[in-house]
């Protein structure tokens, strides 16, 4: 059997349709929700994502700002940037896109963003909500993944999850929502002993290792719903995930693919996120 294929795009296409609208019912009030993104350095990933990021803003309707700031930007450069965006009103949703270069400390620069501007989520305050299960911004990429599951019709409640990366972006965030949604959780991470064996019990398998064909078919028990994080690009410039795709749809009972799985309802959660925290300050 052939697993579905869980498609990102169409997914993201009807968040999208939906924020437009709560975009148009908000500039009836006179507030155009606005993002801010602020990167640092000249990573040639993060440069792509950003501007992804900016034209999405545009095709929704939410205003844009993008502060490009140089390699050898110092922390205290950051951090009046970051509050200079906090006290901007034509800005009710502010992210630092990460990476940030090696000697920059980003645990420092998340914590100037005011939570309530928080795009991503990742202030100790939204992060503490998470955990706790209280209100507050969620994770892009993890609430992006809860979305592909429930859109897709895949059961959370009881399900064995492995999430494979531990990461404070998407490992650790995910393992908080699939618990919220009464999956049972399994983290597995470069230390695991013996990972393939944890992942072949799991009926949900979320791959954000950061390695080409890391998870392959023989790891995935029949039937489940293996979700790819991953973004790697390959010698030959094809972006691959990190599960082996081609085997692994053939015992998979859903895949998400790379490109145009988890990464457009990233950005569709982005945007999200940037509405909610409009919408909040109208209130
Ligand atoms: N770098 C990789 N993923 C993300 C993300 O979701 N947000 C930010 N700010 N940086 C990232």
């Amino acid at each position: 059997m052939s697993a579905t294929i869980i498609d990102g795009k169409a997914a993201a296409e009807k968040v999208r349709a939906g924020l437009a609208e709560r975009v148009l019912r908000l500039k009836q009030k006179g507030i155009v929700p606005g993002l801010a993104v602020i990167l640092v350095g000249d990573n040639p990933a993060s440069q792509i994502y950003v501007r992804n990021k900016a034209r999405a803003c545009e095709n929704t309707g939410i205003h844009s700002r993008v502060e490009r700031m140089p390699e050898n930007t110092t922390q205290e450069q950051l951090h009046a940037m970051i509050r200079e965006i906090n006290g901007d009103p034509a800005i009710h949703a502010l992210l630092v896109q990460l990476p940030l270069p090696g000697h920059l400390n980003e645990a420092e620069a998340l914590r100037q963003i005011l939570p309530a501007k928080d795009a991503d989520g990742f202030t100790l305050a939204n992060a503490g909500a998470l955990l706790t299960g209280t209100k507050g911004v969620l994770p892009c990429t993890p609430r992006g993944i809860i979305e592909l599951l429930k859109g897709a019709g895949v059961p959370l409640q009881g399900a064995h999850a492995a999430v494979i990366g531990r990461s404070n972006i998407v490992g650790k965030p995910t393992a908080l929502l699939l618990l919220r949604e009464n999956a049972t959780v399994t983290v597995c991470h470069s230390r695991t002993r013996d990972l393939a064996s944890v992942v072949s019990k799991a009926d949900i398998v979320v791959a954000a290792v950061g390695r080409p064909g890391f998870v392959t078919a023989d790891m995935i028990k029949p039937g489940a719903a293996v979700i790819d994080v991953g973004i790697n690009r390959l010698g030959d410039g094809r972006l691959a995930g990190d599960v082996d795709f081609d085997r692994v749809r053939e015992t998979a009972g859903w895949i998400t693919p790379v490109p145009g799985g988890v990464g457009p309802v990233t950005i569709a959660m982005l945007l999200a996120n940037a509405v909610e925290a409009a919408e909040a300050y109208a209130r």
